[in-house]
């Protein structure tokens, strides 16, 4: 357990990112209220996706973490719910066959609301407001009023993060996620994609795989682990208030766990010495993440990890690498070397979303598709180079079919950028594209578990 810890310790450091609530009050009150509301995850979930992590930290699995950039309030519907769960279970299944090994899957979602921004105030036509920083903080509307701090957001965004929880959790076990019925939308969706027949060999080869065990009599009757599946949440932990009144004391081992999520990472803006949200996360004993990008030097990634994880335990850590396309390998390589003399235990996680964002002609945010390919081909050299594991997969996506991400098989071009632009934040992956990702992450992962194999030959 952390020594020197407390819940509200984070107070006295320096905290980042976080807006300033004009009525003081009642944001007391909305704490005091939420720390009395159940906690949305327990505990010993939060410690068996630690185990799961540490496999994966072993070279023993692989870690997919995917979802909204910033849920909202207004995208809140059961089908979008569903559809990003559906594709991301679609991903987890070609992964697994490619790689043999398991895919441990954490949704960036139920609870993934506040974000981090580059500005405090945004013009436009001569007039400043706040900028927005995610529904559980502000309104995303240009309109007075509307950008002003709100505490009632943080209720809002728990009853939200409760619902859409309880939806996933009602999805992974209650037969939803039946492996055959998951191919199979993966088999009809391909039937329909004429760009899907490259891939058309490697989703046959799922189809026999299934078919072979289905004649052995393996199948969701008889194996009731094909038809659930462990899905775990995450968030970055960037509205402290929220994250202190859903930290809870273990009842089983008297250690604190931040109940809002099973897993929780902090953002590139915000980990430096003396910040809040490092002092916040290194208290509680959930799995965490730590995004690195082109400003963080060896040295301070080993201080942190001496920070954040003491006692070097495995599974508690994931780095979330987000270089950009063109500095990932120069970028990337010290950190990972450093880390492996060090013996720091750690998941390495490719972040190929926020190092890639550039403005499109049409005024849009966009990250060409294949920039975000680049990026991941990036992650996995780097770690043949240096004899590491690349261990995972993070990324913006959705289940829905927006145009936010340019390129892919179906070519979406910055002209069509504006058809179904949805995004309360940064552009995500499609459905098409977050599988043809998957696919041609599938062809990586098998090169490199091929290479090792030779190698240990
Ligand atoms: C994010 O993951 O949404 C994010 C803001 O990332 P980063 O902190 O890496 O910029
Ligand atoms: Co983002």
């Amino acid at each position: 357990m952390a020594t020197n810890w407390t819940p509200n310790g984070w107070r006295n450091f320096e905290g980042l990112q976080m807006p300033d609530y004009p009525d003081a009050a009642k944001l007391a009150d909305t704490e005091q209220l939420l720390s009395t509301y159940p906690p949305l995850v327990f505990a010993g979930e939060a410690r068996s996706l630690k185990e799961d992590l540490a496999q994966v930290s072993k070279g023993n699995g692989f870690l997919l973490q995917g979802g909204d950039c910033a849920e909202s309030f207004a995208e809140f519907h059961p089908n979008n719910i569903r559809d990003t769960f559906r594709v991301i279970l679609q991903m987890a299944v070609v992964l697994t066959y490619a790689s043999k090994m398991p895919i441990v899957k954490l949704g960036r979602m139920a609870g993934q609301f506040a974000k981090p921004r580059s500005a405090p105030t945004e013009t436009q036509d001569g007039v400043e407001m706040p900028s927005y920083r995610g529904d559980i903080i502000n309104g995303i509307e240009f309109e007075a009023g509307r950008r002003q701090p709100d505490p009632d957001r943080m209720v809002r965004a728990y009853n939200q993060a409760a619902a859409t929880l309880n939806l996933l959790r009602a999805f992974s076990t209650g037969g939803y996620a039946n492996l055959q019925q998951v191919h199979g939308w993966t088999h009809d969706f391909m039937s329909r994609s004429p760009w899907a027949k490259k891939f058309e060999e490697m989703a046959d080869r799922i189809g026999e795989a299934l078919a072979f065990m289905e004649a052995c009599g393996i199948n969701p009757d008889t194996v009731p682990q094909l038809k659930a599946t462990s899905f775990y949440t995450s968030h970055e932990a960037l509205l402290l208030p929220y994250e202190e009144a859903l930290t809870r004391q273990d009842s089983l081992t008297g250690e604190w766990y931040d109940t809002s999520a099973h897993f929780l990472w902090i953002g590139d803006r915000t980990r430096f010495e003396g910040s809040a949200h490092v002092e916040f996360l290194r208290g509680i004993g959930n799995p965490i993440g730590m995004k690195c990008g082109p400003s963080l030097k060896p040295d301070d990634l080993l201080k942190m990890l001496d920070t954040l994880n003491p006692g070097r335990e495995a599974g508690r850590i994931t780095l979330i690498s987000r270089f950009g396309h063109d500095k990932v390998e120069n970028g990337l390589a010290p950190l990972v070397r450093a880390v492996k003399k060090e013996g720091h235990p750690v998941i390495w996680s490719c972040d190929p979303m926020h190092g890639n964002v550039i403005k499109a002609d049409s005024g849009y945010k966009t990250r060409p598709f294949e920039r975000i390919l680049a990026e991941v081909r990036g992650f996995f050299a780097v770690h043949r180079a240096e004899g590491t594991f690349a261990g995972g997969i993070h990324c913006e996506m959705t289940g829905q079919n927006v145009t936010e991400c340019t390129g892919g098989a179906v070519a979406i071009t910055d002209a069509a950028l504006g058809d179904r632009y949805h995004t309360h934040c940064d552009p995500r992956l499609n459905a098409a594209q977050s599988l043809e990702l998957a696919f041609l992450l599938a062809e990586m992962l098998n090169q490199e578990l091929s290479e090792r194999a030779r190698e240990a030959a």
